[in-house]
């Protein structure tokens, strides 16, 4: 099992890696940033959002717009800040005019996703509507039916309490799923408290493929690292 710190150096890798991403020809072209993600990288609690919007493009923080805001009122009732936790979305990359994500790019970008899942290691996901939900879970049910319901499940080498929740962008549209959402927080600390769920035997994080594809330029390099240690991953 590698150390946190190999985990820590393998996930800057990956978020080099995704820097420079071209696997969606569209969105590689009408992006401003690859939000990677941001928070604890030792996190016992991701949150698994949709796709960056235009705050979130132009910042390279995932959630900073009015539903980030919400994110972290919701997180500040149960004691949370983001500095707790890892933010990261099914998308790296805006798509333009924040229109749902395809299904190509989710395929092209979740191999980012089971990265960050692998080498985080939280014990409990929370994904955040309909298409982390149904990308995590596998499965086309909705989030209507499956929102507080906690089940474990293994994503890739790792086992986690996956706990569906309403998306907040979509909560702030209808009040009262505001106060579903909330009262499905308010579960958040009990499943943090429960054990670790038992790890599928010999599960180790796979190497990061190497070598990186079309390597950015180095003044993005560097912006890109300096971007990083606000995320908290340097
Ligand atoms: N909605 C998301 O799903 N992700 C963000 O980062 C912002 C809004």
């Amino acid at each position: 099992m590698p150390t946190k710190e190999e985990r820590r150096e393998a996930l800057k890798q990956v978020y080099r890696q995704a820097q420079g991403c071209v696997r969606c020809p569209q969105l590689a072209a009408t992006r401003r940033t690859v939000v990677f993600g941001s928070g604890h990288a030792d996190a016992d609690l991701m949150f698994v959002g949709e796709a960056p919007g235009r705050h979130e493009d132009e910042q390279g923080v995932p959630f900073v717009g009015q539903a980030g805001q919400l994110l972290d009122r919701l997180l500040a009732e149960i004691g949370l800040t983001r500095a707790d936790v890892f933010v990261v979305n099914t998308l790296k990359c805006r798509p333009p005019g924040n229109r749902d994500p395809h299904p190509a790019e989710i395929e092209n970008c979740q191999e980012y996703l089971l990265r960050q899942l692998e080498l985080i290691r939280p014990r409990v996901v929370c994904t955040l509507g309909n298409f982390a939900t149904k990308l995590l879970r596998g499965d086309p049910v909705g989030i209507t039916r499956l929102h507080g319901r906690e089940e474990v499940r293994t994503i890739g080498p790792l086992t986690v309490r996956l706990y569906p929740l309403f998306h907040p962008a979509a909560a702030l549209y209808t009040p009262a799923n505001v106060e579903v959402l909330r009262r499905d927080f308010g579960r958040i600390p009990e499943l943090l408290a429960l054990p670790e769920p038992p790890q599928p035997e010999g599960a180790e994080p796979a190497p990061v493929a190497e070598p990186v594809p079309e390597p950015p330029p180095a003044a993005v390099v560097g912006e890109a690292a300096a971007a990083a240690e606000q995320l908290g991953l340097w």
